[in-house]
């Protein structure tokens, strides 16, 4: 790779390059340890002769900013790092826009630098029972399509075979029947939910969540400037009789309600469609890991139980694969259908080829049916022992909340000191356990302590030592 340099005139040369090598290395733009290019290469590059290219590095090893290995090369000397970062200019520019200096920071990464030894981190899943070699051939499979195809921009809803697949999924699982050219890929679940509140919502337009709910939803339609109501969850989901009435959109999660866990009952999800047709609002359906469902009878779908078209249904590969693989849908009411296409279109052209490509063989293949399969399998065994470690062990401190679906379990903290959520946290924390607190995804509503238990990072004997940690840790608690 070129190292970006200019020449002005063909004055003082060899101090113009030693000048902006120099400042390159100080301010960090050439980091400790980076290849320089041969003094022969910069000297074709710059069209200047060699020796002024030699003159310049022997100068800058001699003071200590460069190293040169014999035979191997010249590179920025180690001790660089040792430099302080150049203190940021004084601001020229305007602050950003104040609503999104204001928006809450809705997607906060605990930190990943010493994870507890047992760690209940939601929202992950376990890598190690992924069938990476099936999908490494999925990606050779890939890589040879894109090599053949003439090089240029997709589909903005997406490759069809991936389309395909997704639709042949949703109808054969998701009991959710649509056609392949309805679903658009997304990045996500989080870009569906992004890119339906730019099409369905005017500024100020109100719209409702679920209290508590998914905050990255919540910051999502407040960065599209909306006004955002907290609406009451109860038993049987969302409060329908709570909504207020000038709601455009209703996000709601009806297989497993988050973070509580509960499904949306079926005279929920009736009630709720009968309102957003009397209302003409926009649901969006955010079925993110209703592909794990362990107990109790499949509820339909609200998008299939819809007949007026009014629900966008919303779904991801982050809790069935992995988060990183950045791969969702949405299948907006027809009305929306074109206007979302176009939204995906103007915010990133489409979503990666490759990765779409490898994804539609790896489903198409069976592989992905497999592995939910296993997954399933798996998953249910470590909600088993965590439920069966709520129930009992833990009894005294905590109680385990209804939940027939999904990689997480929520517990309620008994008693009703609100500090009591974190006292348990930093308890747990102290003795190598990470569990996470719902009392913040709560906006209007009374917050109940409680606390979140992921079990799609940590496996059988992970949750069993875990609890008992745990055990130990809030034995020292009054209960
Ligand atoms: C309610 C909810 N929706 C969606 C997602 C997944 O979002 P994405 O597909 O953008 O990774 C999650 C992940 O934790 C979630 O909890």
């Amino acid at each position: 790779m070129n190292v970006h340099l200019t020449i002005h005139g063909r004055q003082g040369l060899a101090g113009q390059i030693y000048r902006q090598l120099r400042a390159g290395v100080i301010d960090g733009r050439l980091a400790p340890g980076e290849r320089l290019p041969s003094t022969r290469e910069l000297a074709t590059q710059l069209g200047v002769s060699r020796k002024t290219t030699l003159d310049v590095f022997e100068r800058l090893v001699a003071e200590g900013y460069l190293r040169s290995r014999a035979g191997d090369g010249t590179f920025v000397a180690e001790e660089m790092t040792r430099l302080a970062p150049r203190p940021p200019r004084a601001a020229l520019l305007r602050p950003p826009v104040e609503l999104w200096e204001s928006l809450p920071d809705a997607l906060p990464m605990p930190s990943r630098d010493r994870p507890p030894e047992f760690d209940f981190l939601g929202g992950v899943t376990d890598k190690a029972l992924f069938p990476f070699d099936q999908w490494r051939r999925c990606v050779s499979h890939a890589l040879r399509v894109l090599a053949r195809a003439p090089g240029g921009y997709r589909d903005p809803a997406g490759e069809q075979d991936l389309r395909l697949a997704v639709s042949r999924y949703l109808a054969f699982s998701r009991a959710v029947v649509c056609n392949w050219q309805d679903v658009i890929v997304t990045q996500g679940a989080q870009q569906a939910i992004d890119l339906l509140a730019r099409v369905a919502l005017r500024p100020g337009d109100v719209v409702a969540v679920e209290d508590p709910g998914y905050p990255p939803a919540r910051t999502s339609l407040l960065a599209a400037g909306a006004t955002v109501v907290p609406v009451p969850v109860d038993g049987d989901g969302i409060v329908v009789d709570r909504l207020p009435a000038e709601a455009r959109i209703v996000y709601v999660t009806p297989s497993h309600q988050f973070p509580l866990g509960m499904p949306m009952s079926l005279e929920r999800r009736l009630a709720l469609l009968d309102w957003a047709q009397r209302h003409g609002a926009l649901i969006v359906e955010d079925d993110y890991d209703g592909e794990f469902r362990f107990e109790g009878r499949p509820v339909e779908s609200l998008k299939s139980l819809d007949q007026a078209g009014v629900v966008a249904y919303v779904g991801t590969f982050s809790k069935t694969i992995f988060p990183e693989l950045r791969v969702g849908y949405v299948i907006p009411p027809a009305p929306l259908g074109a206007a979302t296409r176009r939204a995906k279109q103007i915010g990133d052209r489409h979503s990666c080829t490759m990765t779409q490509t490898a994804l539609a063989k790896f489903m198409l293949d069976g592989y992905f049916a497999k592995h939910l399969r296993r997954m399933h399998k798996e998953y249910a065994a470590r909600r088993a022992l965590l439920r069966h470690a709520l129930q009992h062990e833990l009894s005294p401190w905590l109680t385990p909340l209804p939940s027939s679906a999904g990689i997480h379990l929520v517990a309620e903290v008994r008693g009703a000191d609100p500090a009591a959520e974190a006292m348990v946290i930093a308890r747990a924390a102290a003795a190598g356990v990470g569990v996470y607190g719902i009392s913040g995804m709560y906006v209007a509503s009374r917050s109940r302590p409680g606390l979140l238990f992921g079990y799609g990072g940590i496996g059988t004997d992970g949750i069993r030592a875990g609890a008992d940690r745990l055990k130990t840790a809030l034995g020292r608690l009054p209960s």
